[in-house]
């Protein structure tokens, strides 16, 4: 750890990022926006994922964002590529090893409403861990009993929502709930899924939620909305129509994220 830690300051030339940004499938384009991008693959960075995600590059892109030093992670290691849940502790950790503090996540993910179509973003409150997994399974210390009562913080989350306000972008939220994937629900799951509370369903964020608020960083997170549930069109889900519709949604997410860090709005 502490050697990529060493590597990425190196990396970074005295850029000092004071919130990281991980990047669901699809939403590489955000990457583009940096400015004076330092680009770094996974590959260079011990305990990094190798992803294996088609959508996902597998890389930090640092630099300038709304004026604001910001590092991206571009790709991100899932639960249902090995099994692992933990496959991005020890990137969350060398992120706050170089004294990130803040966290945001983005997904693509399924909704539950139809008044929240593909297209949409949705600000994530709380979510339901379906999957059974964890991230904190076979971590020895008593502090593996981490509340999750707050993991969203509060503030970022009012940060994004004024943000949202102020550009004039609809933010649904709602409760996130976590299966395993890979396949995709079945329709009689996202019936499931309703009842027991959840806006929208993927396969991805939460065990990195749980790392984060373990590692003590702060923590928000959002998804885009890529098509409505298993079962409720006629259609079949597909990853190909995850890659495609993202951007739509990739594209208000940066609008949000610009306004609320040139504005300040996440400071403090
Ligand atoms: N289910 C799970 N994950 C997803 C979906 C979905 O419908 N859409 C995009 N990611």
């Amino acid at each position: 750890m502490k050697n990529a830690v060493d590597r990425l300051v190196e990396k970074l030339g005295g850029l000092k990022p004071e919130a990281a940004i991980v990047l669901g499938s699809g939403l590489g384009p955000l990457a583009d926006e940096v400015e004076d991008a330092i680009r770094i693959p996974y590959g260079e960075l011990p305990g990094f994922p190798a992803s294996g995600v088609t959508g996902h590059a597998g890389e930090i892109v640092a630099g300038s964002f709304a004026g604001r030093p910001i590092l991206l992670l571009a790709g991100r290691a899932h639960y249902y590529e090995h099994g692992d849940a933990a496959a991005m502790r020890p990137a969350l950790e060398v992120l706050a090893g170089i004294g990130v503090e803040k966290l945001i996540l983005t997904n693509a993910a399924g909704s539950l409403n139809p008044d929240m179509p593909a297209g949409s973003v949705m600000l994530i409150t709380d979510h339901i861990n379906f999957s059974g997994g964890n991230p904190l399974f076979g971590e020895p210390s008593d502090r593996r009993f981490v509340g999750l009562t707050e993991a969203y913080d509060a503030g970022m989350r009012q940060a994004l929502e004024k943000a949202a306000l102020a550009t004039g972008t609809t933010l649904h939220k709602g409760v996130y709930m976590w299966f395993s994937g890979p396949s995709f629900e079945t329709p009689a799951e996202i019936r499931m899924a309703r009842v027991m509370g959840a806006d929208a369903v993927g396969m991805s964020t939460v065990p990195e939620v749980i790392i984060a608020r373990f590692l003590g960083l702060r923590v928000v997170a959002c998804s885009v909305i890529t098509n409505l549930a298993a079962g409720m069109t006629g259609g079949e889900l597909s990853h190909q129509e995850t890659k495609d519709i993202a951007p739509l949604g990739g594209a208000q997410l940066s609008r949000i994220f610009r306004h609320a860090l040139s504005e300040g709005l996440l400071d403090g």
